[in-house]
């Protein structure tokens, strides 16, 4: 077993690490406020080659493996959640779904733009009422020869603006039940197809989420991805990965309170010493420091299998579990390191710990995570 990382994926976190300090970090207490989408940080981002960092250089992409995502999902999301929640959802269920599952022309149409940051894409599956239940899909995909008449509703989409490729996720034959569902790529401006408000949300305020309304949308048959019916199980395949991403994700919320914290309790004194001085704070950091180790080594658990093509759904559920569990306590205990200052917007904890909530919800809750480690553990 080898815990070194190589050289590549130490540029790769020094870049990330770089970028968030320099341009994630001006203006992150401000993006949050207004809830405004960081545009020029993304066109930046994409440039430098995060949005399709695992894709084949074949396509666009970095062709970097899914440890490297990991360091870098980790450093930006220590800095600016908001931003590193598009990075995940453009990485892990736009581009790795396009590139694994799709056919020539929809890699070379909407993969090689995607991955080259030039546009962004949105990974449509959750609807009223369909969040964890996610065969129940209401959206339906009514197959009239060459192209599908899409009708329905999704919700909390994800760069649901900002987005100029979604992937869709429809019922075509409910008689086959999730057997019957299709992957359809849509395009922002197709007739028929609204972005609803925009949602007014607790944390990733920066990030872009909405509702998505499609009134009789054509979709051409060759937007369909895989054989018909596929749509579900692409929903949970490429979910898998995302996984990876979102627990990156958590990991960097989780890491980021705890070094501001750190940080803080060696320069705040009370009752005449430094707050780090306090056996309470002491046992507070030691706690937090090895939870984020734990989830850490998660991800890198899951990234590895993911990278050695061995069977990662189950690992990177526990990854997710883990890493978001821990992201909502460390930023909690943060804010409490803190004390007054913690609850103040300056200070960036009470952000995080805002931030922390969603990765215990989003790309399955916590619950949804522990059915899919325990199916596996069970079968
Ligand atoms: N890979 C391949 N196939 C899979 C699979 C996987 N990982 N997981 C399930 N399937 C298959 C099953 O084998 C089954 O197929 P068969 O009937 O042919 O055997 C089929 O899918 C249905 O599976 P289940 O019977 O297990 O379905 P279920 O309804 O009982 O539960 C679930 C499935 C795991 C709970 C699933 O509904 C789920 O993951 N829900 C959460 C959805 C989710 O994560 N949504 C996130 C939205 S995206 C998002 O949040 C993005 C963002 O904004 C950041």
């Amino acid at each position: 077993m080898n815990f070194e990382y190589t050289e590549e994926q130490l540029m790769i976190r020094q870049a990330a690490r770089d970028f968030a300090q320099n341009e994630l970090k001006p203006g992150v207490i401000e993006r949050d406020e207004h809830q405004t989408f960081p545009a020029e940080q993304m066109k930046k981002l994409g440039e430098l080659g995060f949005l399709g960092m695992m894709v084949s250089p074949q396509y666009g992409g970095g062709g970097m493996d899914a440890i490297s995502y990991v360091l870098a999902m980790e450093e930006l999301s220590k800095i600016d959640a908001s931003a590193s929640v598009v990075v995940s959802v453009n990485n892990s269920l736009v581009c790795y779904g396009l590139e694994h599952y799709g056919n020539e022309f929809q890699k070379e149409k909407y993969l090689v733009p995607l991955a080259k940051g030039e546009v962004i894409g949105a990974f449509c599956l959750s609807e009223p009422e369909a969040g964890s239940d996610a065969t129940s899909q209401r959206t339906t995909a009514v197959d009239m020869g060459d192209y599908y008449l899409l009708n329905g509703t999704k919700n909390w989409i994800t760069n649901g603006n900002s987005a100029s490729t979604y992937i869709v996720i429809a019922q075509t034959h409910s008689e086959k039940g999730h057997k019957g569902i299709n992957a359809l790529i849509l395009e922002k401006g197709m007739e028929g197809f609204t972005v609803g408000p925009k949602e007014n949300k607790m944390g990733i305020r920066g990030s872009d989420t909405h509702s998505l309304m499609f009134t009789d949308v054509k979709v051409p048959k060759a937007n369909r991805i895989g054989e018909d019916g596929f749509g579900f199980t692409f929903a949970m395949k490429t979910l898998e990965g995302g996984r990876i991403g979102i627990a990156a994700q958590a990991l960097g919320i989780a890491s980021g309170a705890y070094e501001l914290a750190l940080n803080y309790s060696k320069e705040r004194k009370t009752f005449g010493k430094p707050l780090s001085d306090h056996q309470a704070i002491q046992f507070k950091l030691a706690d937090m420091a090895t939870e984020i180790d734990a989830a850490r080594l998660l991800c890198l658990r899951a990234a590895w299998l993911k990278d050695h093509d061995m069977p990662y759904g189950s690992a990177s559920a526990m990854a997710k579990l883990f890493a978001s569990e821990t992201a909502m306590k460390v930023a909690v205990e943060a804010v409490q390191i803190h004390g007054g200052y913690g609850f103040v917007k300056d200070y960036h904890v009470e952000r995080l710990m805002r931030d922390a909530k969603i990765t215990q919800i989003y790309e399955g809750t916590s619950e949804i995570q522990k059915i899919v480690i325990s199916r596996e553990l069970l079968k």
